[in-house]
């Protein structure tokens, strides 16, 4: 079911007029309801499942874009529905925003953890995951046992994964090594399948946890696990360029 609002607030909402404006040109007549005219105010209608018509021509609410960024958990799908019916990140989110139809900008995999944007705005997704528009995707990834200066520098060259793909050269530091394993930060800006998994096994390192941290300059930050919150319009119009 669609939100319920007050007539003139829908009016408004479509952008027809203001709401005082919108109660007048309901005393004037001039506002139909599932084609019968409205005079009285307080009268309410359902987004998306009422017709109103304003002098007879019918009005529509603007779609308003979302821009959303989740902690993805390990275990969920990153894509709305699931052939082996999985949780997905559409899960996590739905619970608190119900009736809106939004999509994972890209992926992470089912064993990947941390940001990932979901929208509606199919531009705005565009703009994030072509690789034409350069926007780096930094992770933290956790290496079983140590990882080679040699390592080390043929990711930062560049490596051969998928037939023959070249990756271009990445951003890559080892932030810290406890427990035989080692901590590397790597940020790159393609999005192959499971890009920064064989881009370690083609040095010999075997990933054994990951996490996206940052898109651009857009950063996780202390976003709790499994947690969603709108993006800032700045983060917004920064990812858009
Ligand atoms: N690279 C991977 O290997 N997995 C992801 O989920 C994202 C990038």
């Amino acid at each position: 079911m669609g939100e319920i609002v007050r007539l003139q607030k829908y009016i408004a909402m479509c952008g027809v007029a203001s709401r005082r404006k919108a109660e007048e040109l309901i005393t004037e007549g001039r506002v139909s309801v599932n084609g019968e005219k409205v005079t009285e105010q307080g009268v309410k209608v359902e987004i998306g499942a009422d017709n109103v018509t304003v002098d007879g021509k019918p009005i529509k609410t603007k779609n308003k874009n979302y821009y959303i960024m989740l902690n993805k958990p390990v275990g969920y799908v990153s894509t709305a529905k699931d052939q082996f019916d999985r949780p997905t990140v559409i899960d996590l989110i739905k619970k608190d925003l119900t009736d809106v139809r939004i999509f994972p900008v890209g992926r992470l995999d089912y064993d990947t953890e941390g940001l990932l944007l979901l929208t509606n705005d199919g531009d705005f997704a565009y703009k994030v995951t072509h690789p034409k528009f350069h926007k780096e995707k930094t992770y933290i990834a956790m290496i079983k046992g140590g990882m080679t200066i040699k390592g080390m520098n043929m990711l930062r060259s560049g490596v051969y994964i998928d037939d023959g793909f070249k990756t271009s050269p990445a951003k890559a530091e080892i932030l810290d090594a406890f427990d035989g394993h080692t901590m590397v930060k790597i940020t790159i800006h393609e999005g192959k399948n499971r890009q920064v998994r064989k881009m370690f096994e083609a040095v010999g390192g075997t990933v054994v946890g990951l996490q996206r941290t940052q898109i651009g300059n857009v950063e996780l930050g202390n976003l709790p696990l499994g947690r969603w919150r709108h993006l800032t319009s700045h983060e917004v119009s920064y990812l858009m360029k």
